[in-house]
């Protein structure tokens, strides 16, 4: 590996449009946090950032839901996210937001550097705008009725009910989700920046000279390159971001996936002077932590533009995790499927630490992991309380008893095989865990923390000083092993301490103020050691450093959850059925409705038509003519039962092409409130080719 001089540590910006939750933790803060308490035990030049993202649409749109301004948002959510960090002890050296002055300046330098240079394509193209609103609409703001299916409440980019993937421009009768105006399509200008140009060099940098990222970062890194790169517009029409430097861009900001990245930049000129040591010299070693969601933006993406834009160093490293599911569900916002940092801190007073140790024991380094409250229960009451605690607790009371509460002095003489056993344990600990943390495998490193204090445990049991004490015939040699055993479970005791200390920062603070130490015996090059406490020295009354988690309090936790859910699905579905009563269309002129040229026919045939499960192809007499018409019923109703039906056929509707047949009319259906489609007909038979009006 090369020499590095300084490290320089990122953690994902946040959204600053919801509180952050346990699948934040697990997969960026905490693995990051770790990372960063261990480099700073270990001396080394570091520092932190974070802050939150408060621009993108998901932000305006929350605030136009809620009828405040964007700004009121991203405060609330800021002050909430900053506060869990630090409650959960996340230790960034600075947590910014991307709406201050210092980001917005520093990141329209950069845009218009790269302007400057003549590195973005100016490209316009035709979008859908809501007058309304006034806001170009992103494809997740538009519904309208799915061409395949005839489900009234497609999205822009996708039919959630026959699974189509769409654009904006399919749907029939568009709206917007925001205002529930029909979007007219209006010009609009951007600046795209041409990610194709820096493939080879992406290629070359990623996949030849990074081989040594985990396998689902480079894998999905991989892909994308493989796929081949397209341009990406930099910019969007808003007035929630950042503005684009330019003349002639009113109503343009740059996109968040522009800005966001650059906050790292933004949040270090923030915290010190020297920043541009981090960001610029060659021998500061960058390492992004953050979720799968994010690889494509931090090792593609940003890359190029830091690239690009010249003068800074690359990402060394990007340890992205998977996700955490909950209670064997993926966790969702939407559903209200999380469990809720500033929730728990309040639920677990003083139990932050029991939070860190099992979101990093099932951290989903290498897949999807699950966690689930019996699992929390398990792991605190059998790890930390029934091994780490108890060891802990244990040697304090044992010295107490058999060494008038000081730390006994140590015989080297009396060394036998067990002794020097528990002193190789402590030795190899730390270098196992060092190992693990600098290779991004904390899971592994916590476990070998847990591991010396069993190992802690097996040595005392064996030993059994306390009937050492009763039971000798040479009292003074049997006080010398009592003496021994007693001193290396205190040597081992001060060397959890140490290692604990970047997984269960309080704990390790507990622990130096039960021993009596300064901080300063954290630090790492102490680990190892057993001359961290000495002879005569006398400790303070043990403390409780874990506490039992009780069944009822669990059953608690996942009733709420479920409770949760509970309420957010109701509430969605009072909004939907509240939507559907308003969703009133436009007053129309008689003549629009004249223009319908609708009519009565009977099906002749009807037949499933191949790999299409919702479609059917009907062969519709009108009379003046046997049409073929393909309809989105087949869920609805079976072919054999169709032949002699009457329905009612728009007949002058314009052909369409569905899975390569081509649909000449629309067959009328009504619609009930769960989704089932009926067929309208008329109340008598008529002759085929009757007009309806
Ligand atoms: N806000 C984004 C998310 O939550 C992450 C932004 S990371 C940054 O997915 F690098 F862009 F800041
Ligand atoms: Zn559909």
């Amino acid at each position: 590996m090369k020499d590095f001089k300084r490290i320089l540590v990122t953690a994902a910006l946040p959204y600053a449009n919801g509180p952050v939750h346990i699948g934040h933790m697990a997969g960026v803060y905490i693995p990051a946090d770790i990372y960063v308490r261990y480099q700073r035990a270990q001396k080394r030049d570091i520092i932190f950032v974070g802050g939150s993202d408060e621009h993108g649409v998901p932000i305006t749109i929350r605030a136009m839901k809620e009828g405040v301004s964007p700004q009121e948002i991203v405060d609330k959510y800021h002050a909430i996210i900053k506060e869990s960090f630090e409650q959960m002890g996340i230790s960034f050296d600075i947590y910014s937001r991307t709406s201050n002055k210092v980001h917005h300046e520093t990141a329209a330098a950069f845009f218009k550097k790269m302007y400057d240079d003549g590195l973005f394509e100016e490209k316009e193209t035709e979008q859908y705008y809501d007058e309304k609103a006034k806001v170009f609409l992103a494809d997740r703001y538009i519904t309208g009725t799915c061409p395949i299916c005839g489900n009234p409440n497609a999205f822009g980019d996708q039919c959630e009910r026959c699974g189509s993937s769409l654009s904006p421009e399919q749907l029939i009768n568009p709206r917007s989700t925001l205002s529930d105006a029909v979007p007219v399509k209006k010009k609009t200008k951007h600046w795209y920046f041409p990610l194709q140009d820096y493939e080879a060099w992406l290629k070359q940098w990623l996949l030849e000279g990074h081989k040594e990222w985990k396998n689902n970062v480079y894998g999905q890194c991989k892909s994308w390159l493989d796929n081949g790169l397209q341009s990406r517009a930099m910019t969007r029409d808003s007035n929630w971001g950042i503005k684009v430097p330019l003349p002639d861009a009113e109503g343009k900001v740059l996109y968040v996936w522009f800005d966001a990245p650059i906050g790292y930049i933004s949040a270090s000129k923030e915290l010190t002077a020297h920043w541009a040591d981090y960001w610029c010299k060659e021998d500061t070693r960058l390492i992004h932590f953050i979720g799968k969601d994010n690889i494509v933006f931090h090792c593609i993406i940003f890359p190029a533009m830091l690239r690009a834009h010249g003068n800074f160093v690359l990402p060394d490293n990007v340890p992205a995790n998977e996700f955490l599911n909950i209670e064997g569900d993926k966790v969702s916002t939407s559903r209200n499927w999380a469990v809720w940092i500033n929730e728990y801190v309040k639920d677990f007073p003083g139990c932050e630490d029991v939070l860190r140790y099992v979101l990093c024991s099932n951290m989903p380094e290498t897949k999807d992991n699950d966690f689930t409250w019996k699992d929390f229960q398990e792991k605190n009451n059998s790890e930390l309380v029934a091994i780490f605690g108890n060891f802990v607790n244990r040697i304090f009371v044992l010295m107490n008893k058999l060494c008038n509460d000081k730390v006994p002095k140590f015989h080297n003489d009396l060394t036998d095989d067990t002794d020097k056993g528990i002193i190789d344990d402590i030795k190899n600990a730390k270098v196992k865990v060092e190992q693990a943390i600098e290779g991004f495998h904390f899971r592994d490193a916590l476990f070998e923390v847990i591991d010396l204090a069993r190992k802690g445990n097996k040595y005392l049991q064996e030993k059994e000083p306390w009937k050492k004490a009763s039971s000798s015939p040479n009292p003074e040699e049997s006080q010398k092993l009592i003496d021994n055993c007693i001193h290396l479970c205190l040597q081992l005791t001060a060397n959890l301490a140490i290692l604990v200390n970047p997984f269960l920062p309080h704990t390790a603070k507990k622990m130096c103020h039960m021993m009596k130490v300064e901080d300063r015996m954290l630090d790492w090059e102490n680990a190892g050691s057993l001359k961290l406490l000495s002879y005569g020295y006398n400790l303070r009354e043990p403390e409780l450093l874990f506490r039992k988690i009780e069944d009822d309090e669990i059953k608690a936790q996942v009733e709420k959850l479920r409770a949760n859910a509970k309420v957010q699905a109701e509430n969605v579905k009072a909004e939907e059925s509240k939507a559907e009563e308003i969703t009133h269309k436009d007053e129309i002129l008689y003549d629009d409705f004249a223009k319908l040229e609708l009519r009565a026919g009977t099906i002749i045939s009807c037949e499933k038509v191949e790999k299409a499960d919702k479609l059917l192809k009907f062969v519709v007499d009108l009379g003046f003519e046997k049409r073929t018409i393909v309809s989105g019923i087949a869920q609805h109703y079976k072919p054999e039962e169709m032949p002699g039906k009457q329905v009612i056929v728009v007949a002058n509707l314009a052909p369409r092409k569905l899975r390569g047949i081509e649909s000449k009319g629309m067959i009328l259906t009504a619609e009930d409130k769960n989704g089932k489609l009926f067929l309208l007909k008329p109340e008598n038979n008529v002759a085929p080719g009757s007009s309806v009006s």
